[in-house]
């Protein structure tokens, strides 16, 4: 009778939520005849809790955090502490692994020793996953007999430090995670659909732009570009002789659309930007050409991806399909706020991905 007992089932309400280096995003969700629904959600600029501009990328303390956490929750109105929590790529370490094809039950056995090569620190300080990459999304490229039998292995490792610091935060903030899980895990489920293409996410937040490879819903490769959305507002300010708030407000509402009368601020952005494609463009020709697969699109998250124009020029530097994520897609919304869900889309993603496992943990 399942079909009864999820009808009667209690309405519980969730929470993603996602600490960015420049802003934090909270989405609360609950699920209503089969349908992930969405109740309310937030974002806001950390820059402020470290006396620097919106839109900077900060290190706030762990009490600073704790307060903007809890101004974010009561500002948005959440009505639950049960949540799942996304933490940076910069604080884990991903690597992928190849072990020889002992039976899945040993893996965890393999990995552990295998593990110790590739993590600079004694394992008892980290916290260590793994998947196995199935076999046919797995090597494809040319290699000898051993080399196809061995297995693929995702490693991730977080220190335990880390964790512990979030630990606190989140329990400071009164709020209950069920899990903490790197935040590309979290996008992936938010704006890439299972199929057989390959695609790429490239998520430019404030500080880093982050790329992603992935494959049936499966990570195979990530990079971190070191710089970010601010870089641009930073280089606006400095070569147009403008405080970096005014800066900041150029980039957002003018961007790479801004007129003839802003040449030179088209040209400080594409150069930064050049400098994120071309790096991104040599991850996903290095990826193509190891593996023989083709890149059939580029996903876009992250609030820096909001730039007006930014679509246009990564179109052109790609070669490919380009769009932009649309994790909102994935719950139930007022129609009549489409377009504003479509524009914050992106900056979303992370937060959905995480509050869309948890409540997934419920069923
Ligand atoms: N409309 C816009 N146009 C251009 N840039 C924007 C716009 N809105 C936000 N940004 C920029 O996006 C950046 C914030 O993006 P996001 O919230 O994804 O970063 P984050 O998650 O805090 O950072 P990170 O992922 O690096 O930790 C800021 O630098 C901000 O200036
Ligand atoms: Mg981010």
């Amino acid at each position: 009778m399942a079909f009864l007992s999820s009808l009667f089932k209690k309405e519980s309400s969730v929470l993603g939520i996602d600490i960015g280096s420049s802003a934090i995003k909270v989405v609360q969700i609950k699920k209503k005849r089969g349908r992930a629904v969405l109740e309310t959600y937030g974002e806001l600029s950390l820059g402020p809790y470290a006396g620097v501009e919106v839109g900077r990328s900060v290190s706030l303390q762990p009490d600073k955090l704790v307060a903007a956490l809890k101004d974010i929750l009561r500002e948005s109105k959440t009505t639950t502490t049960s949540c799942g929590a996304a933490l940076p790529l910069s604080a884990s370490l991903i690597t992928f692994i190849s072990i020889p094809p002992v039976p899945d039950k040993q893996v965890g056995d393999v990995v552990n020793i295998e593990a110790r090569k590739y993590i600079p620190v004694p394992l008892s300080e980290v916290l260590l996953d793994y998947s196995i990459i199935p076999k046919e999304d797995s090597y494809a490229g040319e290699g000898n007999a051993a080399e196809k039998q061995a297995k693929d292995v995702l490693v991730v490792a977080i220190h335990n430090d880390f964790i512990n610091q979030y630990q606190s935060v989140m329990s400071g903030s009164g709020l209950q995670p069920s899990f903490y899980e790197i935040e590309i895990f979290s996008s992936i489920r938010a704006v890439v659909d299972q199929g057989v293409a390959t695609v790429m996410v490239l998520d430019m937040g404030a500080r880093t732009t982050k790329i992603y490879i992935i494959e049936h819903g499966m990570l195979r490769s990530s990079h971190i570009i070191s710089k970010g959305s601010q870089d641009i507002t930073l280089a606006l300010s400095k070569a147009l002789s403008i405080t970096v708030a005014e800066a900041e407000t150029l980039k957002r509402t003018s961007g790479l659309k801004g007129g003839p009368e802003y040449k030179e601020l088209s040209e400080i952005i594409t150069v930064n930007l050049d400098y994120i494609f071309y790096e991104a463009n040599a991850a996903l020709l290095n990826y193509q050409k190891k593996y023989s697969k083709n890149v059939s699109k580029i996903i876009l998250t992250g609030g820096g991806v909001l730039l007006r124009g930014f679509t246009d020029l990564a179109k052109i530097s790609f070669q490919t399909d380009v769009i932009y994520a649309d994790p909102f897609g994935k719950l139930e919304t007022p129609a009549f706020l489409a377009n504003e869900f479509a524009e914050a889309g992106p900056e979303f993603a992370v937060a959905i991905g995480a509050a869309l496992r948890r409540l997934s943990e419920l069923e």
